[in-house]
C-alpha cells in the first residue's frame, strides 16, 4: 500500500545538537534511515519508517516558536481569526510549544497540551493550564473530564509530528463539541513538490498532508474538512478546517477549488512523487558543486539558522565543516552546540557572521524576507546568500 519513492540516506534526529563532538558523544549518536513513501489509497504522504517519539519530544527540546518575529506576528493572526470567525468561549491547543498561539487568549478560556516538559514547565510557570503530555486518548479522556468539550482545538506544526493519525482524530473527536471546530496547519506536500524542499522531510515530518490525503484520514473519526486555506508559514503551509460529519458547516467555495487543484498537480499519483524524487538527486549535485566551486576561490561559506531542515541537507548532501565553516543562530540554547550528524559549530550571528564571511547558505529559507531585511550590511558589502528552493541559486 505504502510505496518508497525517496530516500534521504542516515539521517540523525534532527533536534540532536550535540554539546561536545568527543568520541564517545559521537558513537552514541542516532541515526536512522531517512526515506519516504505515498500510500495510494489514502494518498498519504509520510516516512517509511518514524522515530520513537520519546527519543524526539524530551525535556531538553530546543526549538522555541516565540523566538521568530514572523512567527509571533503569524500567530498572533491567526488568533485573532479564528476568534473573529468561531467566536470560542473555550479553547484548547495541541502542541503548544512556549506559547506562542496561547499568550493571545485569556489564561481562563484556552489549556494547552505539549510533550516536551521543558517548554510545558514555562506556559504553566505564566498562568496557562499545560498538560505536559503527548496527545493521544488517554490524555483527550483525562481533559474531557476535567474542562469538558471545547468549541475551538488549535494545532500548529504537530499533527504531522504524531504517527498514529486515527488516534489523533478519533481522541479530537472525544473533546470537540457538537458545532466545535478544529483548526490544524502544518506543512503542506504540495508546496515541497513545487519548491522542491525535500528538507521538509525529517525525523519529525513523519506525515506531510494534503487536502485529498486529510479528507479521507478524518472520514474514519467521523470527521469532515469544510475549509481549507493555503499559508506561507515555514515555507508553505496548510491550514486545515475540520467539524463533526453531522455538523451544519458546509464546504467552502476554496476548499472545493483545491481538491480541483491538487488533482491537477498530481497530489494522487505515485508518478508525481517519483519525478520529484528525480528533482531531488539534481538538487544535491548542483548544491554540492556550487559550494565546492566557491571554497575553490577560496570563499567563506557559512549557513544562516540551524534548521531542523538543514539537518536533513547536510546529512543528504554530505555537507560538512569542509564546505561550511559555521552555522549561525539566534537561539541560545543551540548556541555553543554541534549540527546532528555532521557536526558543524553552532555560533550567535552576533560573533559569527562578520565581515569575514562571503556567503551565507539559508538553512532558515523560510525566514528569507526577515533575514534579508535585517542583514541590510551583509549584503550592501557583496555578501550573498545561497538557497536551494525552488532551485539551487546565489541570491
Ligand atoms: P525553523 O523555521 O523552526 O525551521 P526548522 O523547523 O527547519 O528548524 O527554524 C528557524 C531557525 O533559524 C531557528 O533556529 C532560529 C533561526 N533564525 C535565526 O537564527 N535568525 C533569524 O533571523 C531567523 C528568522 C531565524
Amino acid at each position: 500500500m505504502k510505496k518508497k519513492f525517496l530516500n534521504l540516506g542516515k539521517q540523525p534526529i534532527t533536534n540532536s545538537f550535540l554539546k561536545d563532538i568527543d568520541t564517545k558523544t559521537i558513537n552514541k549518536e542516532y541515526f536512522y534511515n531517512l526515506s519516504v513513501g505515498f500510500n495510494n489509497k489514502n494518498y498519504l504522504v509520510s516516512l517509511m519508517n518514524h522515530v520513537d517519539p520519546k527519543k524526539q519530544f524530551t525535556n531538553q527540546y530546543a526549538h522555541r516558536a516565540s523566538q521568530s518575529k514572523t512567527m509571533r506576528e503569524s500567530f498572533k493572526k491567526t488568533a485573532k481569526k479564528l476568534k473573529e470567525r468561531f467566536k470560542p468561549n473555550n479553547c484548547l491547543e495541541i502542541g503548544s510549544n512556549d506559547g506562542v498561539f496561547i499568550k493571545n487568549f485569556k489564561k481562563k478560556q484556552i489549556i494547552a497540551v505539549e510533550p516536551c516538559t521543558n517548554l510545558a514547565k514555562i506556559t504553566q510557570s505564566e498562568g496557562y493550564k499545560t498538560y505536559g503530555k503527548f496527545w493521544n486518548k488517554k490524555i483527550a479522556s483525562i481533559i474531557k473530564k476535567k474542562h469538558r468539550k471545547f468549541d475551538l482545538i488549535f494545532s500548529a506544526n504537530t499533527i504531522s509530528h504524531i504517527p498514529n493519525l486515527d488516534e489523533v482524530f478519533k481522541s479530537v473527536s472525544m473533546v470537540l463539541k457538537e458545532e466545535g471546530v478544529f483548526v490544524f496547519e502544518d506543512p503542506y506536500i504540495g508546496s515541497v513538490i513545487q519548491n522542491n524542499s525535500y528538507d521538509q522531510f525529517y525525523d519529525e515530518h513523519v506525515h506531510l498532508f494534503s487536502l485529498i490525503s486529510i479528507s479521507k484520514i478524518v472520514s474514519k473519526a467521523q470527521l469532515k474538512v469544510f475549509d481549507a486555506e493555503i499559508t506561507k508559514n515555514h515555507g508553505g503551509s496548510i491550514c486545515f478546517y475540520v467539524c463533526r460529519k453531522d455538523s451544519k458547516s458546509i464546504e467552502t467555495k476554496r476548499l472545493k477549488l483545491l481538491k480541483k487543484k491538487e488533482i491537477k498537480q498530481g497530489l494522487h499519483k505515485l508518478k508525481t512523487y517519483q519525478k520529484f524524487s528525480n528533482r531531488v538527486a539534481e538538487s544535491r549535485k548542483k548544491l554540492v558543486q556550487l559550494l565546492k566551486d566557491l571554497k575553490k576561490k577560496n570563499k567563506k561559506i557559512i549557513s544562516y539558522g540551524a534548521t531542523y531542515k538543514s539537518a536533513t541537507i547536510f546529512n543528504y548532501c554530505n555537507i560538512g565543516k569542509e564546505l561550511i565553516d559555521y552555522v549561525v543562530d539566534t537561539t541560545p540554547n543551540k548556541q555553543g552546540k554541534f549540527t546532528p550528524g555532521k557536526h558543524i559549530p553552532i555560533i550567535s550571528p552576533e560573533i559569527g557572521f562578520d565581515s569575514s564571511v562571503d556567503y551565507a547558505f539559508l538553512g532558515a529559507w523560510n525566514f528569507k524576507r526577515e533575514i534579508q531585511a535585517k542583514e541590510k550590511n551583509f549584503i550592501n558589502r557583496g555578501g550573498k546568500f545561497i538557497i536551494h528552493v525552488p532551485k539551487v541559486k546565489i541570491i
